[in-house]
């Protein structure tokens, strides 16, 4: 079974507008619907979608966190959903028809014991895990360091772990030297601006685009502090991998517009099946964009769009990008 890892899962709120949002305005809200969600949910949507085998290990608590039992067993998700005091958080999200705006909640106060009794839970799963995803946020009383702890416990059990977070949980998770990393772009500048001056890539946000080539170094700088393989996510520019066995730039040939939420979700979750399958790397990253491309097709976050995912995999161009040291021979 793939373990899927939510500290912080959310009853995902989405709006729908006809109009572009303005701040300031009022808008009247055309469509809304309400699911379980957070990244690690989403993730195991997708695998459910994809008829993975998985599981989801959780901290719920409150009506929020029976919505999220209830979301679970309605999508036929198997799940390991421990109790807190305080309710589980809602997201919200906005769209409207250039963009999606989203409101996160911190989440409920965790308190020792339950982060304790999450560690226990998380121990007997690994028995029958064959890889594990951490994805997302921490809320409020887990350690900063939860994921470097969650890391070293599944690898010392054989077990490839992937983790898709940012900030602190993220940098001290690279300590572990977790399997797969998969920060976006911004993420990935962020957590490289935070531990040094790189090269300016990490003062880049928000200004221009980083080249090609600086991404790829900035992967080779977070495998440098520890993760095995990295995967930066670059939006609708695809994405770059620096991995054990190579370098690659894999990218979808039609630009989808629709809801980017969940996008990032739905590549972890191809790659993490792509890493049990035994894919090599070109054809899981070709899954992972396709995958990742029919997310943002489809208007829910965890859900891609299978027919947009057939249609797009067979152009997806995955192209090895040479290494700086075999250029030079
Ligand atoms: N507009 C888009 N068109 C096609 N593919 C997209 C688009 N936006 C995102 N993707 C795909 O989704 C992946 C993850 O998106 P990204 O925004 O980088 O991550 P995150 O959701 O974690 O912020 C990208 O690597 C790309 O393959
Ligand atoms: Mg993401």
């Amino acid at each position: 079974v793939l373990l899927s890892v939510c500290l912080n899962p959310a009853v995902d709120v989405t709006y729908q507008v006809a109009s572009t949002v303005v701040p300031g305005s009022s808008h009247r809200v055309t469509q809304v619907s309400e699911r379980a969600g957070g990244k690690g949910v989403n993730v195991a949507r997708v695998l459910r979608q994809l008829d993975a085998p998985v599981r989801v290990l959780a901290l719920v608590g409150g009506a929020g966190g029976q919505a999220i039992r209830t979301g679970l067993s309605a999508a036929g998700i198997e799940a390991d959903l421990v109790e807190v005091g305080e309710p589980t958080r809602r997201t919200v999200t906005v769209v409207d028809p250039l963009d999606a705006t989203v409101f996160n909640e911190p989440g409920p106060v965790v308190t020792g014991a339950d982060w304790a009794a999450l560690v226990q839970r998380f121990r007997s799963h690994l028995d029958v895990a064959k890889l594990v995803v951490l994805s997302g946020s921490l809320p409020p009383g887990v350690p900063v360091d939860a994921y470097r702890m969650l890391t070293e416990l599944g690898q010392a059990a054989g077990i490839p772990v992937m983790v898709d977070a940012e900030g602190g949980p993220l940098e001290l998770a690279l300590a572990a030297k977790p399997y797969l990393v998969k920060p976006n772009l911004a993420e990935a500048q962020s957590l490289l601006g935070n531990i040094e001056s790189f090269g300016g890539f990490g003062n880049r946000l928000g200004s221009s685009s980083p080249t090609r080539d600086e991404i790829v170094a900035a992967g080779r700088r977070i495998q440098a502090l520890g993760a095995r393989n990295v995967v930066i996510s670059c939006g609708r520019d695809g994405l770059i991998a620096v991995t054990e066995d190579g370098d690659w730039h894999a990218v979808s040939a039609e630009v989808l517009t629709g809801n980017p939420t969940g996008a990032g979700d739905a590549l972890v979750a191809a790659l993490a099946l792509g890493t049990v399958t035994g894919l090599p790397w070109p054809q899981r990253l070709r899954d992972g964009v396709s995958m990742s491309a029919a997310a943002v097709a489809s208007p829910v976050a965890g859900e891609i769009d299978l027919v947009v995912r057939d249609r797009l995999e067979p152009g997806v161009r995955v192209t090895q990008l040479a290494r700086a040291e075999e250029l030079e021979r």
